[in-house]
């Protein structure tokens, strides 16, 4: 169980398992703008990854992919999806970002795609991240901004999350992201808005 998570948060994405297993709309632009970012000798890192989809399609890309994730059930979907599609160099591992089998300095990017507004404390996983990184090596992250807007759902998530219907969803604007990753020691390379849902996400790529 992760360090900061709950057995509800894990039922929670099991349960979501199916839907994850299929890659929305945005998958091929979100997975354009990251490859422009890796280089075919890097190991990677994907925490949150779900059934593997983006990480799957990078590993294409780069010498290895580890893809963790909260949810057994979706850790066993990517690796299924990995086998289906030939692919032998990434490796799916429901984890710990904490474990101590995750040794400092031994990634060259790590990605966090559409998970950070989980995290109870964002600023734990991402100082966990810098240590995990390479010097110089290349934190991405796209993060939904719902602060930014007001929108029905930003009534209902809390009172959701609340009751313990969904996890609880932290509300950030441009500007906390940009802190929450510059605060941890990362130098910003590139920030880019994207419109994918009715609230602003922001993809950002920083340096350890
Ligand atoms: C919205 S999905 C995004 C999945 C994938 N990165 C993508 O963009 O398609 C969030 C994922 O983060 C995982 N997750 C949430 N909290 C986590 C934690 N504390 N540690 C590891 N994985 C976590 C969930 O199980 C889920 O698979």
């Amino acid at each position: 169980m992760a360090k900061n998570s709950s057995m509800r948060e894990q039922i929670f994405w099991d349960r979501l398992s199916g839907k994850l297993n299929t890659k929305r709309e945005s998958h091929e632009i979100t997975v354009n703008k990251i490859n422009s970012f890796l280089n075919k000798d890097d190991e990677i890192l994907d925490f949150g990854c779900a059934a593997g989809l983006i990480t799957n399609d990078i590993a294409k890309n780069v010498k290895w992919a580890d893809g963790i994730d909260i949810s057994p059930k979706l850790v066993e979907a990517a690796n299924k999806n990995a086998n289906e599609e030939g692919i032998e160099n990434a490796t799916y591992f429901s984890l710990d970002l904490f474990n101590e089998n995750l040794k400092k300095e031994s990634y060259n990017v790590i990605m966090a795609i559409n998970v950070i507004h989980f995290l109870k404390n964002s600023d734990d996983y991402i100082q966990r991240f810098y240590d995990l990184l390479k010097p110089g090596g290349i934190f991405i992250s796209l993060t939904v901004a719902m602060k930014e807007e007001f929108h029905f759902t930003r009534i209902s998530i809390p009172f959701l999350g609340a009751i313990g219907v969904i996890p609880k969803m932290h509300y950030y604007n441009k500007n906390q992201l940009k802190e929450i990753t510059s605060s941890n020691g990362f130098k910003i390379l590139d920030i880019e808005e994207f419109n994918f849902t009715k609230y602003p996400q922001y993809f950002i790529a920083a340096q350890k």
